[in-house]
């Protein structure tokens, strides 16, 4: 890549040994594996993976940006949703997953000390081993008073618990397969090596791939041109099902980036939605810095709806970023922050717009809500209903 800013030497280092470490996993398992494993090799490794490791990851000095790093505006809008459903469930709990540097969980927590209605506890449930020492961290200086009521998990809660779980940008974190479409059949695109570096190999798809490409074909129609390429999250319906499973009544608020099953798989797409980003920019090639970069693609939300009914929970909503922030009075929020700080105003004005752009994080990104043993009314979808996108 033109431009491209050099390794440090001690990066240089940790990424020589993200990459022996996946190259003797490879070897073990005969040469080739399926680009799920590679991906969850590349970013949850221990102690090398790109989310196990010290990379900076968000923010300005980071490789992308979330919404809650854009701005308190997200959290205060995320609060406001857990608000209403703590209010409905008095006594009741939060469980984060993937808090990334814990500032939603700091937002969420300020915003509903703010409105009396704090969480008997807020667990965050969290893989890496570095991002928890950056969210412990920022919330011991953020809201010492608080400490108490925040748990770190490895696993979802054995017992159950009544309240809210909130995950932003997870999903698409979990690792995907990679497949590739032709006429009369389907083939899985793994990882193999050639000399030093990982490449794309292809094998006959094994009998789940290719139940799901018949499926995909069912339902969509087989409009797809010869060699077709695309991903799909295998672990996406047992993997939500256990990290939900101990929610007894409540609602779990996925947001993430993301398209209806139609759009996602639409012939166009031919190449699918996986993506690399590296230090603000964008990367289309996977195999270029394992550990050192963020791997991601795109969720289905009908695969996750269908998740959401297998796990036993009605789809309570789904809508955009947009309409899920104006919905839970991202103005209202902007006014509250900024007091009377006129220049305070104009830069939350500047990082609602971020959120909201049309065609950029505004439309791209979507909030889906499973709610199960609660009937309280869910504002967050109040203006804009998609489900029937789905
Ligand atoms: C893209 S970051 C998003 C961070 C944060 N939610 C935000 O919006 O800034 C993904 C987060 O999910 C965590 N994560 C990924 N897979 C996970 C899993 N299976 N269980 C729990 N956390 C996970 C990562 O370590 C990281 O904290």
């Amino acid at each position: 890549m033109q431009g491209e800013p050099a390794f440090s030497a001690a990066e240089a280092q940790h990424a020589a040994l993200v990459r022996d470490h996946i190259a003797a996993a490879l070897e073990a398992a005969g040469g080739w594996f399926g680009f799920d494993r590679y991906m969850d090799l590349a970013l949850y490794a221990p102690a090398l993976g790109y989310y196990s490791a010290g990379a900076r990851k968000f923010g300005g000095g980071g490789d992308f940006t979330t919404a809650p790093e854009v701005s308190p505006l997200f959290g205060a809008c995320i609060a406001r949703q857990c608000a209403e459903v703590l209010a409905a469930l008095p006594g009741s709990s939060i469980m984060e997953i993937g808090a990334g540097s814990g500032r939603l969980s700091g937002d969420i927590l300020e915003n509903l000390e703010k409105s009396a209605l704090l969480p008997r506890r807020y667990w965050i449930l969290e893989v890496s081993a570095d991002l928890r020492a950056r969210q412990r961290a920022h919330l011991a200086e953020r809201l010492p008073h608080l400490a108490a009521r925040v748990a770190w998990l490895d696993a979802p809660p054995a017992a159950a618990f009544d309240g809210m779980i909130v995950a932003n940008e997870v999903l698409d974190a979990l690792p995907v397969k990679r497949f590739r479409r032709h006429r009369d059949r389907v083939e899985e695109m793994g990882v193999a090596r050639a000399g030093a570096e990982f490449v794309w190999a292809a094998r006959p798809g094994g009998a789940q791939l290719a139940a799901y490409s018949k499926a995909l074909a069912a339902t969509l129609g087989d409009h797809w041109d010869d060699g077709y390429e695309s991903e799909y999250r295998p672990q996406l319906i047992p993997w939500s099902a256990s990290v939900t499973r101990s929610l007894r009544a409540g609602v779990a608020l996925w947001i993430d980036y993301g398209l209806p099953r139609a759009q996602y798989y639409m012939p166009e797409r031919r190449d699918g939605t996986l993506l690399c980003h590296f230090r603000q920019r964008v990367v289309d090639d996977p195999f270029r810095r394992p550990g050192m970069q963020d791997i991601t693609a795109w969720v289905d939300f009908t695969h996750l709806a269908e998740a959401g009914a297998s796990a036993g929970f009605e789809i309570a909503g789904y809508t955009t970023q947009t309409y899920f922030l104006a919905a839970t009075g991202i103005d209202e929020h902007m006014r509250d922050l900024a007091a009377d700080d006129r220049n305070r105003f104009a830069r939350l004005a500047n990082q609602a717009r971020q959120l909201m752009m049309p065609g950029e994080m505004g439309e791209r990104f979507k909030v889906m809500a499973w709610r199960r043993g609660l009937d309280a009314a869910l504002s967050g979808f109040a203006l804009r209903d998609l489900r029937h996108t789905l």
